[in-house]
């Protein structure tokens, strides 16, 4: 007789370490299961996740405690309804079609050339600290129109306010730091805002400040939370993904070779690294009423955890889904980042990320300039960093050799 294994427990150093045993166990034998630690009711299983973000009964009313706080205002994913639709509206445009082709493309170009142009001559680099932690917000900072070299204090806030949402073992010193981060932000933004008012420019900081959103203008605490969801969403996440998608990539050589020899990969290579390894692990939801999913019934008001990273991990959905693929046909490399997606690392349905067109640039341009300059680039020590965290997750570092070609050793069973 075999016996049911213990639920994992999602604060673990043993969770952190490596969460995908534990998602396993859960989605076999747990697929809701109450998480005493977070008072969180955890699912795993794709069908289950999938309807939390499509159907509407789900909330985002978590929001108001999990990232208010530290934007200092209501933003996109918590509103819903007509407010949400009419905010949505006022900001996805500028991440979208001729404006992403046309405005954001020559951006990401120029911005990925200036940091790889930095470190071209070194032996070796951490691709995390000089150039993936750089690139997205180097891009969304002269979207603002705002001053590249804050570099660090955008990055020191951001990383502060993400791990205030990420706080899932609420610790006090961790909420205080990302609520100082985001009223220093905000005092930060103040100034600039009432110099855009006077005279705005062509950015998308003086677009906000003279929109018209129902006859009203944003009030300058809607424009810098906005501001800070856009630096918390639009960095942390990218970076992470930019990095995630190199080192799935370098792990893999015979893979590494394909997508070298065709760069029409490479948005199938970045939609496997999200579903392989999503940079976002977990995203919360409050049901609005009883909701009964495939391992029982969730009360109204409960908060939900939905665990990404289990989810695009469920055998249920995909075959061998614990092996990289860049040529697996479930994805669809278009369909992966538009609300179509067959993967949940963007969440789904009126929620779906707003800037996935943007991170998918940002890789395509990243990767494609990072393999032409570098040839025979390989993992400096010849070992594949492993992850860290547990909200978000990827490489702390990365460090690569850009000039010779280092050997590779994968661990094995990680496809
Ligand atoms: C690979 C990179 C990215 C990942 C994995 C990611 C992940 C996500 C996820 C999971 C959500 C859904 C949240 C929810 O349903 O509660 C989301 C929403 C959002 N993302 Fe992203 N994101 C990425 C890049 C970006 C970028 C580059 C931007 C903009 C600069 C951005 C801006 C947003 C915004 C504004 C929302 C809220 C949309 C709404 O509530 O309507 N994201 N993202």
């Amino acid at each position: 007789m075999t016996s049911l294994p213990q639920p994992p427990d999602i604060l673990s150093p043993e969770f952190s370490a490596d969460p995908y045993p534990a998602y396993r166990i859960l989605r076999d034998h747990y697929p809701l299961f109450h998480h005493k630690g977070t008072d969180s009711y955890l699912i795993s299983r794709y069908e289950d996740v999938e309807r939390a973000f499509r159907d509407p009964v789900f909330s985002t009313d978590n929001y108001a405690w999990q990232i208010e706080p530290a934007h200092g205002g209501r933003t996109l994913p918590q509103m819903s309804g007509r407010e949400h639709a009419v905010r949505r509206a006022l900001v996805a445009p500028a991440f979208r079609g001729r404006e992403l082709h046309e405005r954001l493309h020559p951006l990401i170009e120029r911005n990925a050339r200036e940091l790889i142009d930095a470190f071209r001559d070194a032996e070796d680099v951490d691709l995390v600290a000089q150039f993936a932690t750089r690139l997205p917000i180097n891009v969304i900072v002269d979207m603002l129109g705002l001053d590249r070299a804050d570099h660090d204090r955008f990055h020191g806030w951001y990383t502060a306010v993400v791990a205030f949402l990420a706080n899932l073992a609420q610790d006090p010193d961790v909420a205080a730091a990302g609520r100082r981060a985001g009223a220093e932000l905000a005092g930060y933004l103040r100034p600039i805002l009432r110099e855009r008012r006077a005279a705005p420019g062509g950015d998308l900081l003086s677009r906000l400040c003279t929109a018209d959103v129902d006859g009203v203008r944003m009030n300058d605490r809607d424009i810098t939370a906005f501001v800070s969801l856009l630096l918390a969403a639009g960095g942390e996440t990218t970076d992470k993904a930019l990095a995630l998608t190199v080192r799935n990539l370098l792990a893999r050589p015979e893979q590494l070779a394909a997508v070298r020899a065709d760069r029409t990969l490479i948005p199938a290579a970045f939609a496997e690294t999200l579903r392989y390894t999503p940079p976002v692990q977990m995203i919360m939801r409050q049901p609005e009423v009883d909701v009964t999913l495939s391992g029982g019934t969730v009360p109204a008001g409960a908060t939900v955890t939905c665990l990404i990273g289990a989810a695009n991990r469920d055998p249920r959905r995909y075959a061998r889904p614990d092996a990289f693929d860049v040529r697996r046909a479930e994805l669809g490399a278009t369909s992966a980042f538009s609300a179509a997606a067959a993967h949940v690392a963007f969440g789904l349905g009126r929620h779906f990320c707003v800037g996935a067109l943007l991170a998918r640039s940002e890789v395509e341009i990243g990767l494609n300039q990072l393999l032409d300059a570098f040839p025979a680039m390989g993992f400096a020590d010849g070992t594949e960093p492993a992850d860290a965290g547990v909200f978000t997750r990827g490489p702390r570092q990365l460090w690569v050799r850009l000039g010779t070609r280092a050997a590779v050793r994968t661990p094995a069973g990680t496809g």
